[in-house]
This record gives C-alpha cells, sequence and structure tokens, in this order.
C-alpha cells in the first residue's frame, strides 16, 4: 500500500468512527427526546383514576417526609385516589395535625409514625416495629430527604450537617425498602417511589454532598428495578428540579411560585399521575422540558453552570441574612 493509499485508508476509516458516534449521538438524543415526551404526556392525558393505585397495588401507602412539601402533597393526592396512609416524619405534633386533616377530607384511614432518619437503622426499627401488626405496605414513598441549609464548600459545611444527609439520603431511601420489598415480593404487588433530584445529572458544586447523594438514590433505584419488576413490582426513580418548598429557603427567589419552580400540590398532583406509567420522570412536565435541555451540554459545562447558579443562590442567602440582620 503506498503512502498515498494509506493516507486515504485512515481518513475514510476515521471518518467511519465519526459517522458512527454521530449516530448514537443522534439516537441517544431521540430516544431521550421521546422519553420525555412519553413521561410528560403519558400521566397528562390519562391521569390515574381514584382507586386505580388500590387495586394495582393494594390500599395503604407509607410516605417518608410526610408533615411538609412534596411529602404532604404526595400524601393529599394518594388519599384523593382513596390509599389509607402510614405517616413517617420527625415531629409528632405535625403527624397528628396531618393525619387529622387528611382524614376528615378524604375519609380515608391513617396511621402515624415519629421517626427521625438521622438516627438511622434506629428510625427504621422503630417503623419496622409499628408495622409489625400491618397494615401491609402497598406503595412505599421514600421522600425524605435533606439539603444543605445553604450552599456551602464541603469545609463550610457542619460535620453533623453533611453525616446527617448522607444517613436521610442514602440510609434512609435503601432500609425503607429493604423493610418492605420482601413483603411487595411475596403478594407480587407493590410500588417503590423513590424521590431523587435534579441534582444528581451531574456533580454539583456547592451542594456537592447533597447532589452526590442523590446519584446513590438514582442507581440504587434503577438496579432495584432491574432485581424486582420481574416479581410484578413498580419501582419507579422521580427526579424533580426546584420547588417552592421550606428546603429551599435559602434563596428567596425560590420561594415564589413560578412554571419552573412550582408549589408541591401541583407537583404532586402530576406527579401522582405518573405512578405506574413511567418508570422514570422529573414528576412535572415544566420539570421534563428543563431535565431535557439540562442534559445535552457535556457534563463538564453542566458542572461549571451548576456551581454558578449555585453561587447565586449563595449570594441570595447571604443578603437574606444581611437584610434580617438589620431588621432585627
Ligand atoms: N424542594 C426542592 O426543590 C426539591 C428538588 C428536588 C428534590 N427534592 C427532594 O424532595 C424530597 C422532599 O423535599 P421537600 O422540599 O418537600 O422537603 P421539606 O419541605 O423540607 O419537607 C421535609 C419533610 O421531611 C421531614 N423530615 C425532615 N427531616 C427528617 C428526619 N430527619 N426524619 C424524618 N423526617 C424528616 C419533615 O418533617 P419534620 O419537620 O417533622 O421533620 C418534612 O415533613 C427530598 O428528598 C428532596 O431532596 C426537593
Amino acid at each position: 500500500m503506498s503512502v498515498h493509499d494509506a493516507y486515504g485508508f485512515y481518513t475514510y476509516f476515521l471518518a467511519l468512527i465519526g459517522l458512527i458516534c454521530l449516530f448514537f449521538i443522534f439516537l441517544d438524543t431521540v430516544w431521550n427526546f421521546l422519553q420525555t415526551a412519553h413521561a410528560i404526556l403519558e400521566p397528562y392525558f390519562l391521569p390515574n383514576e381514584p382507586q386505580t393505585l388500590v387495586k394495582k397495588y393494594g390500599s395503604w401507602a407509607l410516605i417518608t417526609g410526610c408533615t411538609d412539601g412534596i411529602g404532604k402533597a404526595y400524601a393529599e393526592e394518594l388519599a384523593k385516589r382513596g390509599m389509607n396512609l402510614v405517616l413517617v416524619s420527625r415531629t409528632e405534633e405535625k403527624l397528628i395535625s396531618t393525619a387529622k386533616e387528611l382524614e376528615k377530607e378524604y375519609a380515608v384511614k391513617t396511621k402515624i409514625i415519629p421517626a427521625d432518619f438521622s438516627t438511622g437503622p434506629e428510625a427504621v426499627q422503630t417503623i419496622k416495629k409499628g408495622l409489625e401488626e400491618g397494615p401491609p405496605i402497598g406503595i412505599l414513598v421514600n421522600n425524605v430527604g435533606k439539603q444543605y441549609s445553604y450552599p456551602m464548600y464541603v469545609g463550610e459545611v457542619p460535620e453533623k450537617e453533611l453525616w446527617d444527609i448522607i444517613t436521610i439520603n442514602v440510609g434512609a431511601v435503601t432500609l425503607m425498602t429493604r423493610l418492605v420489598i420482601q413483603g411487595m415480593r411475596e403478594r407480587r404487588r407493590g410500588a417503590i417511589v423513590n424521590v431523587s433530584s435534579g441534582a444528581e445529572c451531574q456533580p454539583l458544586p456547592l451542594m456537592n454532598v447533597y447532589a452526590a447523594s442523590k446519584v446513590y438514590v438514582k442507581h440504587f433505584t434503577e438496579a432495584l428495578r432491574h432485581e424486582y419488576s420481574r416479581y410484578g413490582l413498580t419501582v419507579q426513580h422521580i427526579t424533580p428540579f426546584f420547588l417552592n418548598t421550606k428546603m429551599n429557603e435559602f434563596s428567596n427567589r425560590l420561594q415564589e411560585t413560578s412554571i419552573f419552580v412550582p408549589d408541591a400540590a401541583t407537583f404532586a398532583k402530576y406527579a401522582v399521575n405518573t405512578l405506574g406509567k413511567v418508570d422514570h420522570s422529573t414528576g412535572y412536565w415544566a420539570h421534563g422540558i428543563q431535565h431535557f435541555f439540562a442534559n445535552i451540554p457535556p457534563v463538564w459545562i453542566r458542572t461549571k453552570i451548576g456551581g454558578q447558579i449555585n453561587k447565586g443562590l449563595r449570594r441570595d442567602y447571604f443578603k437574606q441574612k444581611e437584610k434580617k440582620t438589620i431588621q432585627d
């Protein structure tokens, strides 16, 4: 082969590799687009009617972190669809008032179990005891989660706060799943809903450990589905972006409800409709659009953008703090 022929051969060879790569990038983008469209449209046009979830999974749902924000809104939406509720959260008084509210409004049964997930297996033992005499859990919503009190560099975050984030975000979802999944497998029905976060999509400076803990939730959930879907179980992975809840109190911009920062009730109304229909969803249509576009740039660009956004939110926190100090 002459030098000229060899040059031609390598040019064609590299062009072929380039074309194959482009083909896979194109396929991936089309696939992501179709998945996003499906996750947005299907629940919108085919909402979960009352009793559908009860018939499919059983009549009791357990929700962790259910006295505020997303957890409380999930509890309401499930109650609207006729599910009885086991309510698990840290503060007993808040649990009692949430249970009363739901029983009165939706004529469902409730059971409360106060437990603090920052204590790790101790909390899960308390819940295990609380469930010894039933009811069997048909839907588990692993919602409880802890975020930084405001965007910080790792060295600034109090040790206890970091440990709590890991214990709650990683530990609770794992042990709560283990607690109920064997029963679901034996009954051959049940749903596990794991609430992750858009923070799972790339490394996230200034919310580093929170984001890393949500990557765990994502991988745990996806692998769990592979292990258990053969027994008829639904394992759903939910990836919300920013919501207007107490978790984001550090920034006044995130305390203003908008299309892209919905309140928890709007979010859950939509998210519960995705249950049993799609394995992965952001839970809310506008977050689906955000998720699609946010995942197009390469990871290193998204990491930089994420870091910049969090620097802005950190500034919000310090401005708010300064204003409060002046007012006090
Ligand atoms: N808000 C967002 O922008 C957003 C975005 C993406 C993902 N998420 C995820 O969504 C989930 C819910 O977030 P949220 O914004 O709804 O939170 P939230 O408004 O702060 O509510 C937290 C709930 O969890 C309970 N809780 C807190 N610490 C607990 C503990 N150690 N043990 C037991 N219960 C505890 C709280 O009740 P007590 O006060 O009684 O303890 C409350 O009911 C989290 O997993 C979060 O990571 C949120």
